[in-house]
Formats: structure tokens, C-alpha cells, sequence
């Protein structure tokens, strides 16, 4: 690219000069007419190199993205590739699905789940409005104090408050879920291989286990989860739940909502970060291209001027 310029136009001309011009200039411009015609040791090397480094990066992204489980009833089967809204480079969450989610999760998941690392006020202008936000934190009663006879007091929430749990410990959860742990959702997004995509899978994989599958009681069978046997069973069926905006409420629409809010709750700097991101690029690609041009404009002069060496004339 950089080779097109005034700079190699005007060792070109140089050389044409040379040539029609027998002479001091002719010796001294030979040189530079040649290296233009013949790539360098230098270039070949850079080229070569250049290639082989693609071709390699685009071998091991083939082998990557082509790898299949060997092992499905250790690993789970794999889940297929769905196109979130959030998923491209410059691309950001659908706040309307992670609002719809959020209704989900609090009027199915919430039951047996906790969301410890989400407060209300983090739901502000991401799925609610203040005054939503503040009108949802009030329907739960918080333990505060204690107040001036030393006493502990329930009051209803504020928007610092953080999401609150159904059980008061994991031992309890265990007990209320014959011996089976419902994890913390927060970062559930990312805590599993997959993300958003086994999250959703799960959800909408549920059936009866095939021919030669024994289940124990209690355990239900869903192909994308590690083993097959999982002790949640499936918990989203048709019209569930209300949308306020009105979207029918399908399994698999539902799956979806909560998914996205659970890849918001994991990740709920994303749709700042690219912001951020998309603003660096912009901001550096444009002072590359005018220091690029700053650097080509001042050498200019010097890289287009020509050294001549005239010996002194031979005194007699
Ligand atoms: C009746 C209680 C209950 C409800 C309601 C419930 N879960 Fe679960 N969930 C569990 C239990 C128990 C486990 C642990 C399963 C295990 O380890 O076998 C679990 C595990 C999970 C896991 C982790 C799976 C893994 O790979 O470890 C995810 C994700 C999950 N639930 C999402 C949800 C979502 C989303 C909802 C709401 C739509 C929901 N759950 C509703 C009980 C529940």
C-alpha cells in the first residue's frame, strides 16, 4: 500500500531519467531504479511469514469451531449456535427481551434460584425506569438496623438493596431440593460452556429419555446437561407466565427472555464496554490515518530528494 507513493513515483521517474540521461545521474539512480523493479530478501521473508501466520490462525479457527464432543454423556450434548441480539461486535443487549426475562426469572426462577450480585438500582435504565425500579424494590421487606433499643427491623426495600434469595443458606436450599443445589444465577451467563447457549438449550431440552436411559427418581432427563440427569426439572411451560407488552408467552419465548437477562446479569458492563470500544476505534483509527499522513507530508521532501555527488574539478 505504502509503496504507491510519491516517494516510489518518483524513483520510477528517477530511473526513467537515468536512462535518457547518460552520466553522473544515470550511476547514481541505477541502484534505486533496480530495488524497485526486484522484490526484497527482506519482503519475501515478510510475505511468506505474513501467510503462513494466517493460514495457521485460520487452521486452528476450522479445528475450533468443528470440534465435536466426543463424550456426550460426560459433557453433555453440545448446544446449537443461536443469534442473540448481543452477540455481534457492535451490537447490544434487547432490553425489551431482558425486561421480559427479568419478569420471568422473578415469577419462575426466583423460587428456587438466588440473583445475590444484582440490585434494583442496577435495573435502572437497563430494563425499568427509576420509579419502576423503586416501586419493585418496595415489594420486598428487608432486615435493617438496629435501630436505637438495639433492635433489628424489617423495612421495605431501596434501590441499594440486592435482589433477594429464597432460601437463607445452601443447606436449606439442599433440603428444599432433595439434596440438589440451585446455583446462584448472577453469572450464570458465563459460567458455563456455552453461555447463553446452553442456558438456553437447557431450558427447552427437556424429554423422555430414550430407550436404554435409566433416570433415578427425582432426576430428569435433559440431553444438555453434563450426564443427561438433572435435578431440576423442567420448569417453563406455555403462557407461564403475563407479558405486560403483551408477547405470547411461549416456551421457548420465555426461554429466550431469561436468557438474555441472565447474559445481561453476567454481563452488564457488554453494551458500555463496545460503547466504549467502538469509540476507541473510531477516536485511534483516525489519528492513525492523519499521523500516517503527517509522517508522509514531512518526509516527503526527503525521501524524493537526490544526492548528487559532483567531484571537484581536476586542477592541472
Ligand atoms: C423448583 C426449583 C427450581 C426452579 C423453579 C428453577 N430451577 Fe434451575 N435448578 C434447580 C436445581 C435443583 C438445580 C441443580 C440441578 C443439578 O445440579 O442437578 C438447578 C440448576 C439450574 C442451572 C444450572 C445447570 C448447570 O449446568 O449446572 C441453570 C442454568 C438453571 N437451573 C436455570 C434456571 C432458570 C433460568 C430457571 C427459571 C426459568 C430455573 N432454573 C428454575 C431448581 C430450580
Amino acid at each position: 500500500m505504502l509503496a504507491r507513493t510519491p516517494l516510489s513515483a518518483a524513483l520510477k521517474s528517477a530511473a526513467r531519467f537515468a536512462v535518457s540521461r547518460p552520466g553522473q545521474a544515470r550511476r547514481m539512480t541505477t541502484q534505486a531504479a533496480e530495488s524497485t523493479a526486484k522484490p526484497s530478501w527482506t519482503n519475501t521473508m515478510l510475505t511468506a511469514g505474513g501467510m503462513a501466520t494466517v493460514g495457521t490462525a485460520l487452521g486452528m479457527y476450522y479445528l475450533e469451531s468443528h470440534t465435536a464432543h466426543a463424550n456426550m454423556a460426560d459433557e453433555g450434548l453440545h448446544p446449537p449456535a443461536y443469534p442473540w441480539a448481543h452477540r455481534g461486535l457492535f451490537d447490544s443487549f434487547d432490553h425489551a427481551s431482558v425486561r421480559r426475562g427479568y419478569q420471568v426469572y422473578k415469577e419462575v426462577c426466583s423460587s428456587c434460584h438466588s440473583m445475590d450480585r444484582i440490585a434494583f438500582r442496577n435495573l435502572v435504565n437497563v430494563t425499568h425506569t427509576l420509579d419502576e425500579a423503586k416501586a419493585l424494590a418496595e415489594e420486598y421487606e428487608f432486615k435493617d438496623g438496629p435501630d436505637e433499643h438495639g433492635e433489628m427491623f424489617m423495612r421495605p426495600g431501596k434501590l441499594s438493596d440486592y435482589l433477594p434469595g429464597p432460601y437463607p443458606n445452601e443447606e436449606a436450599a439442599r433440603a428444599a431440593n432433595a439434596g440438589a443445589y440451585p446455583p446462584d444465577l448472577s453469572l450464570m451467563g458465563k459460567a458455563r460452556h456455552g453461555g447463553a447457549d446452553y442456558i438456553y438449550a437447557l431450558l427447552t431440552g427437556y424429554h423422555d429419555p430414550p430407550a436404554g436411559v435409566e433416570i433415578r427418581d427425582g432426576l430428569n432427563y435433559n440431553p444438555y446437561f453434563p450426564g443427561g440427569a438433572i435435578a431440576m426439572a423442567r420448569v417453563l411451560f406455555d403462557d407461564l407466565v403475563e407479558y405486560e407488552d403483551g408477547t405470547p408467552a411461549t416456551t421457548s419465548q420465555m426461554a429466550k427472555d431469561v436468557t438474555n437477562f441472565l447474559a445481561w446479569t453476567a454481563e452488564p458492563e457488554l453494551d458500555e464496554r463496545k460503547r466504549t470500544g467502538a469509540k476507541a476505534l473510531i477516536l485511534f483509527g483516525t489519528l492513525f490515518a492523519l499521523s500516517l499522513y503527517l509522517k508522509r507530508l514531512k518526509f516527503a521532501s526527503l525521501k524524493t530528494r537526490k544526492i548528487v555527488y559532483r567531484p571537484p574539478p581536476k586542477s592541472h
